[in-house]
Parts: C-alpha cells; structure tokens; sequence
C-alpha cells in the first residue's frame, strides 16, 4: 500500500473514530425494576447499552408501575422527557403518540425486520399504531402463576400443591401449623390474583370475553359469581396484618418460608433466582395456578421522547436496536423471569419455570391478551381498588362485589 493510500485510510479512521465518539451520548432510562430480581436483570441492559458506546443513566423509579407510570407519563407532557422508558405493551402511551410526543421506530424495526424475527405478534402490535412503531418490545410475561415452598410444605407433612384448589384444601393444616398459606401485597397485586382466579375458574376465554368484549352477561353470571367466592377463599387464606406493601416483599415472605405460597407474575421468578432456589427443588412454579397452563401477553416494552439533540437521537434507536440482539435478549430474560422476544436464541441455561413458559408460547393455543392491552388504565385501577377493599373488608359479599366489577366494565371505554 502507497503512502497516500496509508495516509487516506488512517484519516477516515480517524473521522470514523471522531463521529462515532461524537455520537456517544448519556441516555437516561426511566424504569420501576428494584426488586433484586428486576436490578439484576436490567443491568444487563444497562451494560450492553454502555458497551454499545453509550452511557446508561439509571433512572429507577421505585415502587413499582403504579407509582413510576404517572411520573414517566407527566415528564415527557410537561417537557422534561428522558431518553428512553420503559411501560407496559398496552395503551398508556396513546395519548403520548397523538401529541407527537414519541420517536416514530419504524423504519429500524422496518430494517431490522421486527415483524419477523419477535414473537408473539402481539407484542409488536401494541406498539403500532396507525400502521408506525412506537416502542419495541423486550420479553413476554404472564400474570398467572402461583409459587410454592416445598420446605413449607415438606416440613408440614403436606404434599406440595399442584394447583390452586390444593392450596385452599392444605389452608387449614398449614394455618393449623402457624404458617400463613397465602402471602399478599397491597394493591395492584390484589387485582392481579383476581385476574388469575377469573382465568383459572371461568377460562381464559371468558376472562377475554369481559374484558375486550364487554360482555356483561359473563361478568354478572354464574361462572364470575364462583371467582368472586373463590376470591372470598383467598382472603380467608391471608393474615391481614401479613399484607406487605410490595409484591417482591410477599414473595420473600413464600422464599423465606413464612408464608407457604403467593400468586404473582413470572418475575417473581427473578426473585427465586437471586436466593439461588432451583423449581422442583426448592420451589414450584405453576402456570395458571396449576389449574389450565396458560400464559397472557404481559411484558415490557421501551420508548423514545423525540429530543432535538442529534447524538442522543443515535444513541435511542442504537439502544432499541440493542435490546433485541440475541445476546441480550438471552442475558436479561434468564435473570428477569420473563420470555424472550425472540425464538432464534440459544436457551440452554433455562430453568424449569421458562421451560414451562416456552412450551406454552410455542406450542399451545392458551395464549392471551394481558388485561392493560383489553381495558384502559383508569378502568384497571377502579378494579384493583374494588379488589383491595373486597379483600379487606369481610363484610362486602362476593355478589356485591361482582356486580360492582360489572358496573366498571359496563363503563369503561371502547378501545
Ligand atoms: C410489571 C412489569 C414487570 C415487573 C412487574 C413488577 O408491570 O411488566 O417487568 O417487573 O411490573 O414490578
């Protein structure tokens, strides 16, 4: 090579060197993962994005997404957005799109071919609207799991539960033995058990039927009126003043053996995880509460404020881009509990409670819509709160609380 030519390529190193360095920018990134679990798996997010040349400014909000929604929500309306955040598949950043408020993805998904390589498509499709990619999807997780001691039970002289109706049927001889049989957390996590119970009683089906369809004949009928009662069997199950304030708190109360069992999404998975428990063993982990194997496309999804500066523009859609990448994809999910968006990756490291998962995903047709992409927030929130006061309040029937979740879903918004 001549020493022109030497020359000439050294300089475009250089100035490739310079842009790029140029482009590197801080990307804050707003998210409510702060259970051990959830830290654990986002840093591994966060240390792809700063590998990929930028930097990752944590911005955990804590509390969980009750809490973190509205902050995330009111920043990027009031001007003050970040760089990139996580919500939930669903429609709580509509009225954020319809202001322009968020980075059109579509021509990276476009280019690197999202339709095809992430699955399920439902995923995809909350983050579309009007035909444009708004966020992209990062794993799939579902609400309906129940999580189990073996311990507990073991030293108990009770047969571990294969599904919820063993649990209501052990609750005496554990209460008996002075273990509470149900840990619960406050709030949304209430919602959440009545969510499962209504798939694990009346079916999937008739879960989406309420919800998307707004049928009510469903939600004031007979197959409804027996979730309600087998609500009133959950509450008879918890002590009351057990109740935590945060879900991962109650799953530690199942981790630590104090209580024998707790409903939760497939993140508590990452809490069993980082106790170094191992399902099968030290646990159970059953899909539906062990009633129907079932899975509802719940999960996460991140988006992009539009922001002027140009270096932080690059670094938001290199960071989307980032996310899905099969390396990372397999890093985060193994730690977070949740699915991968992705079948092309190499699972070999899975645990039995993803085993379980994927063999749902990818081989049955129990796959449904998560309640936040059937039914708007404000709705959602009005029934965790009739849940909550169900649940400690004795003196409210299961028919008076029925007709009052009926009154909500007559009531809320078509989407
Ligand atoms: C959900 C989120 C999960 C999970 C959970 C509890 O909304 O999708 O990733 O961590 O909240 O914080």
């Amino acid at each position: 090579m001549g020493l022109k030519k030497l020359a000439a390529g050294l300089a475009l190193t250089a100035s490739l060197f310079a842009m790029s360095a140029a482009k590197a920018a801080d990307i804050e990134v707003t998210h409510w993962w702060t259970s051990g679990g959830e830290a654990a798996a986002v840093a591994e997010f966060a240390n792809a994005v700063n590998k990929s040349g930028d930097k990752w400014v944590d911005g955990a909000i804590a509390g969980s997404g009750d809490v973190a929604r509205p902050i995330i929500i009111s920043r990027i309306l009031g001007g003050n957005p970040m760089g990139a955040t996580q919500l939930n598949p669903g429609h709580d950043a509509d009225e954020l799109i319809k202001a322009g408020l968020l980075t059109d993805l579509s021509d990276l998904a476009k280019k690197e071919d999202w339709a095809h390589i992430l699955r399920p498509a439902s995923q995809l499709a909350s983050c579309t609207v009007d035909g444009k990619v708004y966020c992209v999807p990062v794993n799939l997780h579902s609400a309906q799991w129940m999580w189990t001691n073996r311990k507990v039970f073991a030293d108990a002289g009770i047969e571990p539960p294969k599904n919820w109706n063993d649990l209501v049927k052990a609750a005496p001889a554990l209460k008996a033995k002075g273990i509470q049989p149900l840990a619960m957390a406050q709030g949304w996590p209430v919602g959440l058990l009545v969510g499962d119970l209504i798939v694990a009683i009346a079916g999937g089906d008739n879960f989406v039927k309420v919800y998307k369809d707004r049928d009510l004949a469903v939600a004031n009928g007979a197959e409804f009126g027996k979730v309600f009662q087998a609500v009133a069997d959950a509450r008879n199950m918890v002590d009351q003043k057990a109740v935590t304030k945060q879900w991962n708190e109650a799953v530690g109360l199942v981790i630590s053996g104090k209580a024998a069992a707790n409903v939760m999404g497939d993140w508590a998975g990452g809490e069993f995880q980082v106790a170094k428990m191992t399902p099968g063993k030290d646990y159970d982990c059953l899909p539906g509460l062990g009633v129907t194997p079932v899975l509802n496309t719940g999960g996460d999804v991140f988006y992009f404020p539009v922001v002027k500066d140009p270096g932080l523009k690059a670094a938001q859609l290199k960071m989307a881009s980032t996310l899905v990448t099969k390396e990372v994809q397999v890093a985060f999910n193994l730690k977070k509990g949740s699915l991968p968006m992705r079948a092309d990756v190499d699972l070999a490291a899975a645990n039995d409670c993803m085993k379980k998962g994927l063999e749902i995903l990818d081989h049955s047709k129990a796959v449904f819509p998560n309640d936040v992409q059937m039914l708007d927030r404000d709705s959602i929130n009005q029934i965790n709160d009739l849940m909550t006061n169900f649940f400690s309040k004795p003196e409210i029937t299961p028919a008076d609380a029925q007709k009052q979740f009926a009154d909500i879903i007559k009531a809320a918004p078509k989407m």
